[in-house]
């Protein structure tokens, strides 16, 4: 009988889980809740594939120790290759699959509704009423129509940010190194990523995390953007660097932040500090701020996401499995590692 086995699923994707298993009586399917890691590689001995998700890296000694357990068909339920070294997978023979595509809205609508929150100021109108200070000043808000909204990326998810923009009223502009030939019909490309930094008051990165764009977010870009801009990342920490954003947002240049993800979120995000010393001074500093808002890599976490994202990857695993061509195979490319 085939075997899936299937690493660090959570409680909410039991009941996505056990909806697959439901339909493919003929799979024998196992998981644990624990991470994939060189140590618990072995849990899958005997499988013919594994369904993972983790923020942890997937490095040389866990690849090693999964594929001395058997195993080389790895279907991860996100989107993000990046943690995955790619050398030792190809050395290996692995196949890779991963779900490009479980809900662009999920990421865009949270991107939408942060910046919208930010430009209104909410976080410190909501500190207020907190307090019972009901006045109006000084929390007066920004429209989204009154501004230009610079999207880096329109791919899935940057075009339906655009789209919910345009929704709000605002103009939006988009640069993207691959153009997108309706989009281009349209106009909304600026010829560089300097053009887009100039115009914009409002920038959303939605580019994955490439060498090319690691810390794209610096001293140097910032200090070509609009004054008063904000800045949403729910994409990739790793597009910006942190410190150069605090010293932005400390100088009054920056109006406000979107942080969804973080360069140092591994080992930080989903996890109860509560009670607990908080490791990441930087970080505090950053969730204390008035203008910025964090959020610990959620914006993908609805109810339509991530049943897409267990039972896509679950679907990929089982073509992998039959030598079946997947919906979406990872191509080993070189990475960080
Ligand atoms: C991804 O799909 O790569 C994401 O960034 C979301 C992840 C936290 C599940």
């Amino acid at each position: 009988m085939t075997k899936v086995f299937a690493y660090a699923i959570r409680k909410d994707e039991e009941p996505f889980l056990n909806e697959w298993k439901e339909a493919h009586k003929d799979i024998d399917v196992d998981y644990t809740d624990k991470l994939l890691t060189p140590e618990t590689a072995k849990l899958a001995k005997g499988a013919d594939g594994v369904v993972v998700y983790q923020q942890l890296d997937y490095t040389a000694d866990t690849l090693q120790a999964l594929a001395d357990a058997g195993v080389t068909k790895m279907s991860l339920r996100n989107v993000g290759v990046d943690n995955i070294d790619m050398d030792k997978a190809k050395e290996l023979g692995f196949q890779i699959t991963n779900v490009p595509v479980y809900s662009p809205n999920a990421i865009a609508e949270h991107a939408a509704i942060q910046a919208a929150r930010v430009l209104r100021q909410d976080k410190r109108m909501d500190e207020k009423m907190a307090k019972r200070d009901l006045r109006w000043a000084p929390t007066i808000g920004r429209e989204v129509r009154d501004q230009v909204v610079g999207v880096v990326g329109t791919g899935h998810i940057g075009q339906v940010f655009m789209r919910i923009m345009e929704g709000f009223g605002a103009k939006v502009i988009a640069y993207d190194i691959f153009k997108n030939p309706e989009l281009e019909k349209k106009g909304y490309y600026v010829d560089s990523l300097d053009d887009l930094y100039k115009q914009a008051d409002v920038i959303s990165l939605h580019v994955p995390d490439v060498p090319a764009n690691v810390h794209m977010i610096n001293d140097k870009s910032i200090a070509e953007m609009k004054d008063g801009l904000v800045i949403v990342n729910c994409s990739r920490g790793r597009l910006v660097d942190t410190d150069a954003v605090i010293r932005g947002l400390d100088s009054g240049k920056i109006f406000g932040f979107v942080m969804d993800t973080y360069e140092d979120e591994v080992g930080v995000f989903n996890k109860d500090w509560e009670g607990k010393e908080f490791p990441d001074k930087r970080l505090a500093d950053l969730i204390d701020r008035p203008n910025v808002l964090v959020t610990p890599h959620t914006a993908f976490y609805t109810t339509h996401a991530v049943r897409n994202m267990v039972v896509k990857a679950f679907n990929n695993n089982l073509k992998l499995i039959n030598g079946e061509k997947p919906d979406s195979p990872v191509a080993l490319n070189k990475n960080k590692f």
